[in-house]
């Protein structure tokens, strides 16, 4: 969903590095989870990532089963440059119930980022996340792919999902 004042408001300067990333994009094809613990999986995923003038962008990930188009994983949030450098901040909401955030650098267009702070519900299920590194880079097909790794109580870092993306 675009934000609608999007097509009347400027894109705040501190955000011309990351213009490539907005808009919506619809993944091309199921992505794939996976972790040591868990039964490997595909679902769908759209991406929608607006702004409203502001030097933040704002965000919404909403992923779905890829057979029942069940509502899966969702996660909201906003995205913010530090003027003057490459460095960017994910402040990210989970509907599983974690809040993060996350920092990295962009470079060209990839952006690597490290989870820097993580919390969660009191009453949240284990096992616990403890360390998330996520990438998006936007490719020279145009596509756009995103790759997040996780390391848990009790297992290191390691990827969890690998999903590419066309603009719609
Ligand atoms: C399982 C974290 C995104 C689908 C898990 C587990 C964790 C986790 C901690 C449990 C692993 C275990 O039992 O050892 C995260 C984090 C995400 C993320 C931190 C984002 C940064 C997603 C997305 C999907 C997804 C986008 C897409 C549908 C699943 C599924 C399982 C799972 C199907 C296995 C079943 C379950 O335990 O619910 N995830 N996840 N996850 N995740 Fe994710």
């Amino acid at each position: 969903m675009a934000c609608p004042v999007n097509n009347t408001v400027e894109l705040n300067p501190t955000l011309l590095p990351l213009e490539w990333l907005l808009g919506t994009w619809e993944c091309d094809e199921p992505g794939e989870g996976s972790f040591p613990t868990i039964k490997p999986f595909r679902y769908t995923e759209t991406l929608h990532f607006s702004h409203v003038g502001q030097p933040v962008i704002n965000f919404m990930f909403n992923a779905f089963h890829a057979e029942s188009k069940k509502p899966m994983h969702r996660e909201c949030g906003f995205v913010r440059m530090q003027p003057g450098t490459n460095r960017v901040a994910f402040i990210i909401a989970q509907n599983s119930g974690l809040v993060e955030i996350e920092e990295g650098e962009l470079t060209g267009q990839q952006l690597s980022l490290q989870s820097q702070q993580l919390a969660r519900t009191s009453f949240a299920k284990e096992p616990y996340v403890k360390q998330i590194c996520r990438v998006f880079q936007l490719r020279s097909d145009g596509k756009l792919e995103q790759t997040v790794s996780m390391a848990t109580d009790n297992q290191p870092l390691m990827q969890h999902l690998r999903i590419t993306y066309r603009r719609s």
